[in-house]
């Protein structure tokens, strides 16, 4: 930093005294600029915004990664500005950098806090190298709409499992030390209710109910702050009016003034300007001064509060209070990652992980993203051993970039291993590995490849055929009103399965896809998402059997598009359907007289059930439950109950099971849902083996967001269950006589 400021005098462990030491230094247009968040990728680059710096018109860089530009546009901010204060340069490492993770969603199918923390500490490393200090992730937004292409980016449908993910990311991501060799500051996003967008179409307005916003999106964002999250992201969303990025209520009502959240508010691509657009307002001047009123503190490429806060100050529409505090909160996030003190990029000084390590990672993570939803008469694992012949078709059977999935820029392909290329290799010496695509790419409507598949499969013992989703049909703005498999790869399965060999299922996509149509041509189906890197030798090493599969659903699978929004975690409504009451359409005697069937809420077609439930994945083993046991009838505030259940691995083979614990609150001043997830757990049982599982409850486990907005639990009888998912019918029950 230029001389003006040396904070030198100032103990460095005291960021705000060395902060406010170069506040005071700064103009309004200094503070204002440190406030831009610039984009490097845009059109004209180079010249525009090195003079935006020169200007001191910038106080962050997203989409610069390349070293030496990085240090180039730095140069010029600490050398060619009157105050030298450095740029913080941002990037999506949404999961993973260099090597790449299983998408989020995939990631959440682990169920494991410890691996998902494990990747984002590898994928900050691999960025850090780059200068890359800053990274807009994890992604929290609930999500219960498969149409919706961010489904792909989310932690799922339930709140306690997105939290305890998107914690971990954080975690993962910063470390316990922000200026350490190989940090970088998450940021959560979207603030808040972005995956309630009507219709599943990204950017659409939201309607969520106050209570449905604190009990449902919220929880996932609460927990990241409190993991020490160092900045937040709004979303482009309409939330019943008032658009997120303009949103006090939400922003420094909630998020600072009850969660407590102090760090970094920055917005949305443009989403300040866009304020004008959803007709919120009609100036960007106003847009400015209602995105800083609302508490955001940086404002990423609409340029508004560095060309208006310095007017909107001197003509007393805003304070310099306000100014102030939004340049202090850019600047502590400076300070608290060391670049004030040690500004450039050095790939030495962050270093960056062995790759055989980061590739170890990217397996692990890849394994326990990998969801066996079908094995028909246990078809798998295949016998490796005793094969002779074994045929992979598909369009993502070979295609290193799309099995890394959406959100990837740095992604090295050349790390990437394709199911193809991890089954040949398996196989080597062993058995003959035939590869017919079938189709050229997952849209593919042509069936001239089908022919060569079809007589590959009838030559082979089985056929593995890895059907799905191209990386780009899911992410940001890209939304499916139809969400069966895309292409003709519904006809490709059907003509493999007329060559009447096993027919194993391997499905690569950024959403739960609706499968109806196509179960039953499988004997075996396993959802991997979009693996990356190690997706290829994670998926044949279940192909094997030399791991058992572990992952669970994090989202239902709906039937069809119509269920939509399909979720376990459901009010119980006055008339809950139950299988006794549903009628099928097919049933419907013709000519019925006019009553209402089934008098309960479900669909005549589809019923009211997913096709898959949330926390549903299959294993290689069987695991039976005891019955569950608590150690009380009734617990008072500021006890605890003991849940028990007893659990047993039956099969032959060693495996982990996801325990996981639901409650119903029978009756409280809010309607709750008919199951909530509350807890679970990761056991690892030997083949026979037997573990009691005891979870630990607490009124805090059981409390919500009141009716009057203050959160607690309420007294009352509760449902308990312990199980394999969703469905568990494994329960008890207790009662909480008192709470705060
Ligand atoms: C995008 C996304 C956001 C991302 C940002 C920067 O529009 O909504 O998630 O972090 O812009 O790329």
């Amino acid at each position: 930093m230029a001389d003006a400021i040396r904070t030198d005098d100032i103990s460095p462990m005291d960021i705000d005294a060395r902060v406010d030491a170069v506040l005071q230094e700064m103009t309004l247009e200094e503070k204002a600029g440190q406030l831009n968040s610039v984009d490097a990728s845009s059109p004209d680059p180079g010249s525009r915004l090195a003079d935006d710096i020169r200007a001191g018109r910038v106080g962050a860089v997203l989409n610069q990664v390349e070293l030496h530009e990085v240090c180039a546009l730095q140069h010029i901010a600490l050398e060619e500005t009157r105050l030298g204060i450095p740029l913080l340069f941002s990037r999506d490492v949404i999961h993973g950098f260099k090597t790449v993770f299983p998408l989020p969603l995939g990631q959440a199918a682990s169920w494991n806090p410890d691996v998902v923390r494990e990747g984002a500490r590898i994928a900050a490393a691999e960025a850090a190298a780059t200068g890359v200090r800053w990274t807009f992730a994890p992604m929290v937004d609930i999500s219960r709409d498969a149409r919706w292409g961010r489904i792909a980016e989310s932690l799922g449908e339930d709140p306690v499992l997105a939290a305890a993910l998107g914690a971990a990311m954080v975690e993962g991501f910063q470390g316990d030390d922000l200026s350490a060799p190989g940090s970088i500051a998450a940021c959560v996003k979207h603030y808040a209710g972005y995956g309630a967008s009507e219709a599943g179409r990204d950017y659409a307005a939201t309607s969520i109910a106050d209570n449905e916003m604190r009990n449902v999106y919220l929880p996932p964002f609460k927990a990241a702050a409190e993991a020490g999250a160092a900045t937040f992201m709004t979303s482009f969303g309409d939330i019943d009016g008032v658009p997120a990025t303009g949103n006090d209520y939400l922003i420094n009502g909630i998020l600072r003034g009850e969660i407590g959240f102090e760090g970094l508010m920055i917005s949305d691509w443009d989403s300040i300007g866009q304020l004008i657009v959803h007709g919120f307002c009609e100036s960007p001047q106003e847009a400015a001064r209602l995105a800083a009123e609302a508490g955001v503190d940086m404002d990423m490429m609409s340029s508004a509060f560095v060309d208006f806060m310095p007017t909107l100050v001197r003509e007393g529409q805003m304070s310099e209070q306000v100014l102030d505090t939004m340049a202090r909160r850019v600047l502590t996030l400076k300070f608290q990652l060391g670049v004030m003190d040690d500004p450039y990029a050095d790939v030495h000084r962050h270093g960056t992980p062995p790759v055989r390590d980061a590739m170890a990672v990217a397996y692990q993570a890849a394994l326990e993203s990998l969801v066996l939803l079908k094995n028909q008469d246990d078809v798998l694992p295949l016998d490796f051993g005793t094969l002779k012949s074994l045929t992979i078709v598909g369009p993502l059977a070979d295609q290193p970039v799309e099995q890394m999935g959406t959100w990837v820029f740095d992604g090295d392909a050349a790390r990437s291993v394709t199911p193809v290329t991890a089954l040949k290799e398996a196989l080597s010496g062993k058995a003959e590995v035939k590869f017919v695509p079938g189709l050229t790419h997952s849209r593919d409507i042509r069936h001239d490849g089908f022919q060569a598949a079809v007589d590959a499969t009838a030559s082979s013992d089985a056929v593995i055929v890895c059907l799905g989703e191209e990386a780009i049909l899911s992410g940001e703005a890209h939304c499916r009103a139809d969400i069966t498999l895309p292409g003709a790869q519904l006809e490709l399965v059907h003509a493999l399965k007329a060559a009447g060999k096993p027919v194993i299922g391997v499905i690569m996509a950024g959403r739960p896809l609706a499968l109806t149509n196509v179960i039953e041509c499988f004997d075996a189906l396993i959802y991997a998402w979009h693996p990356g890197s190690m997706g290829g030798p994670a998926l044949v090493d279940i192909l094997s059997g030399a791991q058992t599969p572990s992952g669970k659903l994090p989202v239902s699978f709906p039937r069809s598009v119509g269920q939509i929004p399909i979720h376990y975690n459901r009010k119980n409504s006055g008339r809950p359907p139950e299988p006794s009451k549903v009628i099928h359409i097919d049933d419907i005697p013709v000519g019925a007289g006019q009553t209402s069937l089934g008098m309960s809420s479900f669909h005549l077609d589809d019923g009211y059930q997913p096709l898959y439930p949330f926390g549903f994945g299959l294993s290689y083993t069987s695991f039976e439950y005891g019955e569950v046991q608590v150690s009380a009838p009734e617990f008072a505030s500021g006890e605890s109950l003991d849940v028990d259940v007893e659990l047993t691995n039956v099969g032959e083979r060693d495996a982990i099971e996801v325990v996981q614990l639901y409650i119903r609150d029978r009756a409280a001043s809010l309607t709750r849902p008919m199951r909530e997830l509350i807890a679970f757990q990761r056991v690892s049982l030997k083949a026979g083996e037997t573990q009691t599982v005891r979870f630990t409850l607490t009124e805090t486990d059981l409390a919500f967001s009141r009716r009057d907005k203050t959160f607690g639990a309420e007294p009352g009888w509760f449902d308990v269950w312990v199980g394999r998912d969703s469905t568990t019918q494994n329960g008890a029950e207790f009662k909480l006589t008192s709470a705060q």
